[in-house]
């Protein structure tokens, strides 16, 4: 195959981001290559989310917009997997007003993708393919990344939690954890490559290692990960409250390549609304987790996520997220509107919050973080940080940003010869959601 060309459009977190890495490591293998053209390219593959409501209708309106394109060029292969993929109603959905969509699969057989579009040769009719849960973790793709420094490591899939908001476990299936060899070699291949920065991923990392069938904890991969030489930062995503162990709390306090920033998930601060989403902790089990790793790690920098207008949510229960968060004092927050996601027990819920109250909530929760970001920022006025640089400035060719093992985003004046290195850099100018200094 020569001068075949790809694009992939990529919904949703970090999972599926990494996801398309791989999906661009096996196109790549077949002989495609990469182009943001989509006029251009003989392959086009939407990656989808199902988290919000949003992602799912532009993939809609994406794809309404890709049928002309398809009727000038035949040729061009449409394919469409990832989350939204998994339900059955969406796949009705591009089955029926999507026609021109050649090829639909899952979260659970991207490795399978050569096959299908063999068989879609072959047929000359969309093809799909779904599982529901895959039962063994498929080792052998590997992944085109982005970066040439930073990398996402997958250690488990899946998640048992069933939060009652959350399409995850319908969309990914139960949590399966990744064997710790396979894991071990896949970073020591990075660091060799030169990789300085491993985020490892999974929905709930703190469960890492319970379908392993034997005694093997995250504490104790966090362990191992921190003797890869060339490594220089671990960081992790997601931690589920009712999951972080004081044995972890030590490991993050005492192993010195594990980054100084812990996300944690709240989603609400109210007792009632946190047992009706199914999460297992109440607000003051959070804080005294919080106070624990505040105390293991005095300068911690924690960020969460928070739902507003979760189902029968009163103003009296969204006064305890706000006084959640003025208690915790997070660093960042990812914010989200309650959306109904059908086939999740809150959809079935009765007492939806109307959407005008939501959004008067939403400003008001963002009023309150705002203030909050700044204020644990200006710590870092006048400090030397180190960070690893990333990229140049979108908007000034002489300023770079990286990031600092807080997980701070910084700009700050250099050449992009230093991108993918360790620098150290002085905090000269403090906002809400950056910094800014000078490389010294
Ligand atoms: N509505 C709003 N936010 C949601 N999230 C997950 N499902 C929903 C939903 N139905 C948010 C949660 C989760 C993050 C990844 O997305 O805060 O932690
Ligand atoms: Fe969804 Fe809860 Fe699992 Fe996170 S822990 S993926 S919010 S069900």
């Amino acid at each position: 195959m020569t001068n075949k060309k790809y694009t992939i459009v990529t919904y949703g977190c970090q999972m599926n981001e990494h996801d398309s890495e791989k999906i661009s490591w096996i196109l790549e293998t077949m002989g495609y290559k990469w182009t943001d053209n989509k006029e251009e390219s003989d392959f086009i593959i939407y990656n989808t989310c199902l988290v919000r409501e949003n992602a799912e209708l532009k993939v809609y309106g994406q794809l309404g917009a890709l049928k002309d394109l398809k009727r000038k060029n035949p040729d061009l292969i449409l394919a469409v997997c990832g989350c939204m993929m998994q339900q059955e109603e969406a796949r009705d959905i591009i089955l029926s007003k999507y026609k021109h969509v050649d090829i639909i699969f899952g979260t659970g057989n991207i490795h399978k993708l050569p096959q299908l579009i063999s068989r879609y040769h072959q047929i000359n009719r969309t093809v799909v393919d779904i599982v529901e849960d895959n039962r063994e973790i498929v080792e052998d793709i590997e992944a085109n990344r982005k970066y040439s420094f930073k990398a996402f490591v997958n250690i488990m899939y899946g998640c048992n939690n069933f939060c009652t908001y959350c399409i995850v476990p319908y969309t990914r299936g139960r949590e399966k954890s990744r064997k710790p060899e396979n894991i071990i070699k896949e970073i020591e291949d990075l660091a060799k490559k030169g990789y300085k920065e491993i985020t490892l991923l999974g929905q709930n990392v703190n469960s890492y290692g319970k379908t392993l069938g034997y005694d093997y904890s995250f504490a104790n991969l966090l362990e191992d990960v921190n003797k890869i030489e060339g490594i220089a930062r671990i960081r992790f995503m997601t931690s589920h409250p009712k999951d972080l162990s004081d044995e972890l709390i030590q490991s993050i306090a005492k192993l010195d390549k594990v980054c100084e920033h812990l996300h944690l998930p709240v989603q609400s601060g109210s007792n009632k609304v946190l047992k009706e989403m199914n999460r297992k902790y109440t607000k003051g089990d959070y804080l005294t987790l919080i106070e624990k790793i505040k105390n293991a790690v005095p300068d911690i920098a924690i960020s969460t996520d928070i739902i507003v207008g979760f189902p029968g949510e009163t103003e009296e229960d969204f006064n305890e997220t706000l006084d959640l968060i003025k208690k915790v004092r997070y660093d960042s927050a990812f914010t989200f509107l309650y959306s109904v996601r059908k086939g999740t027990i809150a959809a079935k819920m009765e007492n939806q919050v109307p959407d005008e109250i939501k959004h008067e909530r939403f400003q008001r929760l963002l009023d309150t973080l705002y203030p909050i970001f700044y204020e644990e920022n200006l710590k870092y006025a006048d400090k030397i940080v180190e960070v690893l640089v990333e990229e140049v400035s979108k908007n000034n060719e002489n300023v770079l940003t990286g990031r600092t093992r807080h997980g701070k985003l910084i700009h700050f004046e250099g050449s992009k010869e230093l991108i993918g290195n360790l620098v150290n850099v002085k905090v000269e100018k403090i906002k809400s959601f950056t910094l800014e200094g000078s490389i010294i």
